[in-house]
């Protein structure tokens, strides 16, 4: 679902970064730590870590090679030490980790409490432990015009992810159930902008569910889909569009015996 690296980028990894660079305030850790960023794909949060906190050693780790080797050409994310794996199995040694995240991934993840507890085991006692999903529910994230559409023209549109993750109440309960302290969560809500509709949908149109639900549709579906969001998409007065999009985010630290 997340192999092309560059049609990610076109499509969430730019949206990813701003959300991002306010979770990483937020999780206000100090310089010279050492991170983990689960489910990091292109690298497009990596580079935020890199950017904005100073780590003495950051790796990324995702399923996808296509991904992975992405991430390995950004000129940014250089120092991160990129490997394949799955976040239900990290593939550390307890406590390797100062601080552990996770951005946009635990939807796609089968076991999420699994996922949850191999982040808590690898951070050492006292470190950080956090995630942000796109709200799905409550239609967060920046390709949800995409499936309102489908679903005004009555079109089936695949869902390849579990939504019901996504809430607020249930990533806090998550982080509970992994025994972390200090748990707090929050919303994060920024501004999408594509200069024109074609814009918007040119980024959409291949990688991810939303991605992958259009290019499933036959062409003349598609077409009908593309107009019919070319029509009921409000433009500004310079042709782009913009609209809300928010993620949920929740951190905690690793209880100190
Ligand atoms: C929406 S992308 C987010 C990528 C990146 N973290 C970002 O913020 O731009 C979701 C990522 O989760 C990865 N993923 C899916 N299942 C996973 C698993 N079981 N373990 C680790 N990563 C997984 C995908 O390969 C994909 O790169």
């Amino acid at each position: 679902m997340f192999s092309d690296g560059e049609a990610y980028e076109r499509s969430i990894g730019r949206w990813s970064r701003v959300v991002g660079q306010q979770f990483l305030d937020w999780m206000a850790i100090p310089p010279g730590q050492r991170w983990l960023d689960v489910g990091c794909g292109n690298g497009a949060f990596t580079e935020e870590i890199i950017a904005r906190c100073a780590p003495c050693a950051v790796s990324g780790l995702d399923p996808s090679q296509e991904q992975i080797d992405h991430a390995r050409r950004r000129e940014a994310g250089k120092m991160a030490d990129y490997l394949t794996g799955d976040a239900q199995a990290l593939p550390f040694a307890d406590g390797a980790f100062d601080a552990a995240m996770m951005a946009l991934v635990i939807s796609f993840v089968p076991d999420p409490a699994g996922a949850v507890a191999e982040m808590a085991r690898v951070v050492r006692p006292g470190g950080w432990v956090g995630a942000y999903m796109w709200d799905f529910t409550a239609g967060g994230v920046p390709t949800h015009p995409l499936s309102v559409g489908a679903k005004e023209l009555g079109i089936q549109w695949a869902q390849s992810y579990a939504a019901d993750v996504s809430r607020l109440n249930v990533l806090k309960d998550l982080w509970l159930a992994a025994g972390l302290a200090a748990v707090d969560s929050r919303v994060i809500r920024i501004r999408v902008r594509h200069e024109s509709f074609d814009a918007f949908w040119n980024a959409n149109g291949q990688v991810g569910p939303s991605g992958k639900a259009v290019a499933a549709l036959q062409p003349e579906t598609r077409a009908r889909l593309r107009e019919h969001l070319r029509a009921t998409m409000p433009a500004g007065p310079d042709g782009g569009i913009e609209f809300d999009a928010w993620a949920n985010a929740v951190k905690g630290r690793v209880a100190v015996p």
